[in-house]
């Protein structure tokens, strides 16, 4: 196993194709510190062709990165650190996210791997959020370095699998995964500009958790989210991915927003993720 990665980069601002590397427990500490330092450089790393992984190792291979998490409300199946998403049962995360920013220390990174893929369409899109705030012209960058946000569970990501077109004749599915996703309803403020504790890079922290502004109100504190998010969404600042059944990508959470694409229909699509354990944002000012 190579110590040197051979990367391919899979768009201009971010992410990475890691050739040659066969993800499991048994990886050299070398290759694991190029895998964490690729991470940070590219945001977000796709491996084809490791259909080996199953559940236990795909959880094995977290650990060398870090402290899997459960997921804070919904429960896992056999007791391992797994969320999975099975579009059949009304799980899709098409909106644009950082995942579980409604905890306080949200995951610093995530694994996903695909077990079953619909027959088009499917694809995951990640944006650099860095980017995002390298792209805001200075007054946006003073003023977003002073605001704060609310992030909830308490309704957005439930609410936009409610109203999915795909789901409105299964309103039974989405309730039930509604009622499971907000059985505690999480709410935390965090800076809206996170500094990168590896990295030092400022990061725009929003996503679809996001309630609101602290201390602006309704239309505003939309307007301000809106002006912000649309920086992340830029396509210049993202990359897509079309998913390959066995292929894995890893995210720095602390860097990134996503969006799994909900072009799919009534076909199956499974996937499952590990979150690993994240640390307190700190803002500009520490
Ligand atoms: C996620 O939001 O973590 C999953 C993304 C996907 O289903 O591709």
């Amino acid at each position: 196993v190579p110590t040197e990665l051979r990367l391919t980069p899979a768009a201009g601002r971010i992410g990475a194709i890691v050739h040659d590397v066969k993800l499991g427990a048994d990886l050299p500490a070398e290759t694991v510190a190029a895998l964490e330092a690729a991470l940070y450089e590219h945001k977000v790393l796709f491996f084809r062709g490791q259909e080996h992984l199953d559940d236990a190792e795909h959880e094995a291979f977290a650990r060398l990165l870090g402290q899997p998490v459960f997921h804070p409300t919904v429960p896992s199946a056999d007791g391992r650190y797994i969320f999975e998403l099975d579009a059949t049962k009304g799980v899709r995360a098409n909106n644009w996210h950082t995942d579980v920013t409604f905890v306080p220390s949200y995951p610093k990174a995530s694994i996903l791997r695909a077990l079953e893929l619909p027959p088009a369409g499917g694809s995951t899109v990640w944006a650099n959020t860095a980017a995002a705030y390298q792209d805001l012209p200075e007054p946006l960058k003073v003023l977003a370095e002073s605001l704060r946000a609310v992030h909830t569970n308490d309704y957005d990501y439930a609410a936009s699998l409610a109203l999915s077109p795909e789901l409105a004749d299964n309103a039974e599915i989405a309730e039930r995964f509604r009622r499971v996703f907000v059985s505690t309803a999480f709410k935390t403020e965090h800076p809206l500009v996170r500094v990168h504790p590896v990295t030092g890079e400022k990061n725009l922290l929003l996503g679809s958790f996001v309630l609101k502004i602290v201390g602006v109100s309704g239309k505003d504190s939309r307007a301000l989210v809106e002006l912000y998010q649309r920086y992340v969404e830029r396509l210049e600042n993202t990359v897509r991915w079309d998913w390959q059944v066995g292929d894995v990508a890893i995210w720095d959470n602390r860097a990134t927003q996503h969006y799994a694409v909900n072009d799919y229909g009534d076909e199956p699509r499974l996937v499952r993720r590990i979150t690993l354990d994240g640390d307190l944002p700190v803002g500009v000012d520490g």
